[in-house]
């Protein structure tokens, strides 16, 4: 037998951990073309609240596909190949990283998982949401060389890697917003940001007019609603919005988290000549080996880390959904089962 996350109840608003529970299970068996794997870590996404929220049936084909009442979660996880069925180009002891998270073990077809060289000090590493990052500044937007970055939800799991990527990647000066100021600190003494900015502070235009007095030039987008507006207004002439995300929706406190409404001024898109992108890593998969090929070499030279949590005990795993929609974390949160 082995444990996994089930979803017990939907939650109306954030996710808490009573709407979760943890049930014994029978290790699966690999069947032709599948293998089993032991979870070593499954990440826990925040965003997962669009897949297990209320009226997250309405909507299959969202990126984020419904998870039933009594279904285990499902997400990032890096696990060891334990077992292989009939003609899985897998053999055990390999390194997977799969969609079969939230629980102890997974068997998934080999076809879907992506195998990793177990060549990170920190084998937790291969679950760093920095690929996203990395994709979006190398193929959603070209990084301004020595220009100026903003980073949206900064200390989250995107972009908490992001200032440093984007600087890796030729930015002059990189800014990043969160909730707290001692958050804020945090992006400045620990993440590489230049500026690290508060929403609890006030609005994030009037904060951005005295750290970013020139405008931005790149913005990443991994909020939505009101801080889409606070972009129109903050990035200079002929900059890029990059739209990643919807946090604002996704975590927001009541509602489906399926939407980020913003009100925007559209006219300074045309008198700045300005460019919205929407992206997502998924379209430039190829993007991926050379991204862990740099992060390698970034980590060895120390010039890039990877800020996570481990929460030890898969019984602890909905409580750490709980804190991490909350924004309770810092950094990619992980469950080591
Ligand atoms: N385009 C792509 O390829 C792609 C791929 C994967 C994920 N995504 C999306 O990218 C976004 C970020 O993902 P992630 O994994 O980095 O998120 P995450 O780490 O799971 O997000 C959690 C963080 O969101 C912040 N937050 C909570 N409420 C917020 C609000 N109202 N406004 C701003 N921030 C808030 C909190 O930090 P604070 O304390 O800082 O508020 C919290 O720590 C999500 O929308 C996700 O769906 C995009």
């Amino acid at each position: 037998m082995h444990r996994e996350v089930r979803l017990a109840r939907r939650p109306e608003g954030l996710p808490e951990a009573r709407h979760l529970t943890v049930a014994a299970a029978p290790i699966p068996v690999a069947g032709p073309g599948e293998v089993l794997a032991r979870n070593l870590y499954f990440r826990v996404d925040a965003s997962i609240r669009m897949a297990i929220g209320a009226g997250a049936e309405a909507s299959p084909d969202a990126p984020f596909p419904p998870i039933a009442e009594g279904a285990p979660l499902a997400g990032e996880a890096l696990g060891e190949v334990v077992a292989a069925g009939p003609g899985a180009d897998l053999a055990p002891g390999d390194l997977v990283l799969h969609r079969a998270g939230w629980r102890e073990y997974a068997c998934v077809p080999a076809a879907a998982c992506l195998k990793v060289a177990d060549d990170l000090a920190d084998r937790a590493a291969h679950l760093s949401h920095g690929w996203t990052a990395y994709a979006a500044l190398t193929r959603g937007a070209a990084v301004p060389q020595g220009g100026t970055v903003f980073v949206s939800s900064a200390a989250g799991a995107i972009g908490s890697m992001a200032g440093r990527i984007a600087r890796l990647l030729g930015a002059g000066r990189v800014i990043g917003a969160t909730s707290s100021p001692a958050k804020a600190r945090r992006l400045v003494d620990e993440l590489g940001y230049d500026v690290g900015l508060a929403r609890e502070a006030g609005p994030l235009i009037a904060q951005l007019a005295v750290a970013a007095p020139d405008g931005i030039d790149l913005w990443l987008d991994l909020v939505g609603g009101d801080q889409f507006s606070a972009a129109v207004d903050s990035v200079r002439p002929g900059g890029r919005i990059l739209v990643l995300g919807a946090l604002s929706g996704q975590l927001a406190a009541s509602g489906t988290g399926r939407t980020a409404p913003a009100m925007i001024d559209s006219f300074p898109l045309l008198l700045k000549r300005l460019s919205i992108r929407g992206y997502s890593a998924d379209d430039d998969p190829e993007a991926r080996a050379e991204w862990t090929r740099r992060f390698g070499e970034w980590l060895e030279r120390g010039e890039i880390g990877f800020p996570h949590v481990v929460v030890e005990g898969i019984e602890q795993a909905p409580a750490a959904l709980e804190a991490a929609s909350r924004g309770r974390h810092f950094g990619v949160v992980l469950v080591r089962p």
